[in-house]
């Protein structure tokens, strides 16, 4: 509580196909608002990195375009969120099905720690697959540049660490066919299911708000607003 009203914290899930653009938002929001965010794809591709046993079945299921499971993804975020529960935050890529959606409303029902907004971008799927041939991530960190739209300042390396920039495997044509179509029978069924909630601030608002345009640059504005009226603390 402060000043008699409730402290409104932004806790928040980016929802939306591969390459909609949920990293490049939420680093956005990161550097505007300060609020930390986590990516679940790059959960992953840390155990990969460090040759772990989940390393391992998550680089089969990436390059396959399938998911992993449910209760494996959970306890990834459980242990970050559990970090965090005091904070404002953004999670990127999970859930991604009803199953995960249950576990983690579980999860945040037990923290007492309500979700406050979910952002699902919308763009046409005929502009992804260009913008992911031409994405290269700085794996440590999972930072993303584009050749066209965010370009590294020196060709192939990390503006901020100067290491070497990588293509994903999941980033080629077949992939990520398969990526879209996972999306399409197993997270637009979710999407639907945060529609009917509420805000939990603001009976009045619904939980989730859509994001539409082509680039997110188009998007950012929209959200930028939206962040600042629901959440005027931050
Ligand atoms: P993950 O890493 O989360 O991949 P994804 O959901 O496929 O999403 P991407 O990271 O590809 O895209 P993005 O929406 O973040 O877009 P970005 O900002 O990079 O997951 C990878 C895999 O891990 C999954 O396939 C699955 O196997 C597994 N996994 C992850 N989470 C899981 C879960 N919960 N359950 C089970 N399995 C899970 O933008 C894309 C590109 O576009 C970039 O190059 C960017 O620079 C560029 N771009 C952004 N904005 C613009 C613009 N305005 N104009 C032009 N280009 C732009
Ligand atoms: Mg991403």
């Amino acid at each position: 509580m402060r000043g008699g009203t409730v402290q409104r914290r932004l806790r928040m899930l980016m929802v939306g196909c591969p390459g909609s653009g949920k990293g490049t938002l939420s680093a956005r929001i990161e550097k505007h608002f300060g609020v930390h965010f986590i990516t679940a794809g790059d959960l992953l591709r840390w155990h990969i990195r460090h040759g772990t046993e989940l390393g391992k079945q998550a680089s089969e299921s990436i390059r396959a375009g399938r998911l992993m499971p449910d209760t494996t993804m959970m306890q990834l975020v459980a242990e970050k969120l559990h970090d965090m529960r005091e904070t404002d935050w953004i999670l990127d890529g999970f859930p991604r099905t009803e199953g995960q959606a249950q576990l983690l409303s579980e999860e945040l029902y037990a923290a007492h720690c309500p979700l406050s907004l979910v952002v699902n971008l919308k763009v046409p799927e005929s502009a992804i697959l260009q913008r992911i041939l031409q994405r290269w991530t700085h794996m440590p960190s999972g930072r993303v540049y584009n050749l066209s739209f965010n370009p590294p300042k020196t060709p192939g390396l990390d503006d901020l660490t100067g290491e070497p920039l990588e293509t994903r495997e999941d980033d080629n044509p077949d992939t990520f066919k398969k990526r879209i179509d996972a999306f399409h029978t197993q997270t637009e069924p979710m999407i639907q299911h945060f529609r009917a909630l509420r805000s939990p601030y603001d009976e009045s608002l619904p939980l989730l708000v859509d994001m539409a345009g082509s680039t997110s640059n188009e998007i950012w504005p929209k959200l930028h607003q939206l962040i600042r009226e629901r959440f005027p603390d931050l």
